[in-house]
């Protein structure tokens, strides 16, 4: 059986990526074989698409970290042919193990997990990882004790698929949500999934000094960088910042100030755990959760893989909004 999958070459010193027609005994090996359905498009597969940055660590190899389908065949007892299942996230799907962007992908049984009751294969993937991860950084706000009441939480990256479900999920929750976006021609898609406002990405920005007026009681972060420091300048009293992503860059300055001064917290979020070492979160997005999106269909769109290159440029160059969902089979 021949299959089409996106492949990334190490050549003449670059990285490059290209359609390929393979068979199942050219993919690495794995106790479950999966006939493909859906597989998202997040930015670190934009990357990998497209040659940017050390994402794919093994040449070649298919891209693509989020995949749902059926079990074609498997060796492995806990899986049998036709269950629906969903592989997503870990340190090698993808990685160093060929990936999601296959019409088949075979993976180890560890890998793979059910796709929770209620939720369909394109809600498994549309969710993924990036309402996993905004959900553990809503978490961690709850956890540390911002509440609806202690004032407005800021999004930046808003329109980005992580962004744009950490919106839906704290205003499903009540709380206020400020949306900080690149895209000032999206307002009516932040407000439509939960934005009580939408500001400019320039609007983080900030004075000089080590701490400058308090804005915000809690800050749900994708993009690192110069605006993670402006955040941690603007927190009120025992605010806390929840950062996840680099997009504007990986590393940043700041000083003592906002921690000893005004109590703020910085958490870390790592969401990149396998769907079966995935804590309460996952499951809290099922139908009847409480950290259900509500407007999974305005965030997630589909795309046919024959796009997949020409979306990726276009997510890695200027940018995209929400979530692409690809459809890999009928
Ligand atoms: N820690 C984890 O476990 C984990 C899990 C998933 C994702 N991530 C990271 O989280 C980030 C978001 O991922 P995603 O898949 O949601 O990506 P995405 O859909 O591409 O969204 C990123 C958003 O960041 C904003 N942005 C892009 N370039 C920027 C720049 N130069 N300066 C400021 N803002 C910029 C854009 O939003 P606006 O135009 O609206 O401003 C963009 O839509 C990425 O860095 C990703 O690697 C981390």
């Amino acid at each position: 059986m021949r299959f089409r999958a996106v492949k990334v070459f190490h050549e003449d010193g670059r990285r490059a990526s290209r359609m390929v027609t393979q068979g199942i005994d050219d993919l690495d090996p794995g106790e479950v074989l999966i006939k493909s359905k859906y597989a998202a498009v997040n930015f670190k597969d934009a990357r990998a698409v497209c040659g940017v940055g050390n994402v794919v660590k093994r040449f070649p190899c298919i891209p693509g970290v989020e995949v749902s389908g059926a079990v074609a065949a498997s060796t492995s007892p806990a899986f049998r042919e036709g269950d629906m299942v969903t592989v997503q996230g870990g340190q090698e799907f993808g990685i160093r193990h060929d990936g999601a962007y296959g019409e088949y992908v075979r993976v180890p049984a560890a890998w793979v997990g059910r796709i929770p009751a209620g939720m369909d294969a394109f809600e498994a993937v549309a969710l993924g990882l990036a309402a996993y991860t905004s959900a553990v950084a809503v978490e961690e706000l709850i956890r540390l004790g911002i509440t609806p009441d202690k004032g407005s939480i800021v999004v930046t990256g808003a329109t980005g698929g992580c962004s744009s479900f950490a919106i839906d999920i704290l205003a499903g929750l009540g709380y206020r949500v400020v949306a900080s976006t690149g895209k000032p021609g999206e307002a009516d898609y932040l407000k439509a999934i939960g934005a009580a406002q939408v500001i400019g990405r320039d609007a983080i920005a900030t004075g000089p000094k080590p701490l400058e007026e308090q804005r915000w009681a809690g800050a749900i972060d994708a993009v690192g960088g110069a605006p993670l420091d402006a955040l941690l300048r603007t927190m009120k009293k025992r605010g806390v910042v929840c950062a996840f992503g680099n997009a504007a860059g990986e590393t940043f300055t700041t000083s003592i100030y906002p921690f000893i001064l005004r109590s703020v917290s910085l958490v870390g979020i790592n969401g990149n755990h396998p769907v079966s070492a995935r804590g309460a979160a996952w499951t809290r997005m099922a139908p009847g959760g409480d950290l259900r999106p509500r407007h999974t269909h305005k965030i997630a769109y589909e795309i046919a893989f024959d796009e997949l290159q020409a979306h990726c440029d276009k997510l890695i160059r200027s940018g995209v909004r929400g979530r692409a969902v690809v459809r890999m089979s009928g």
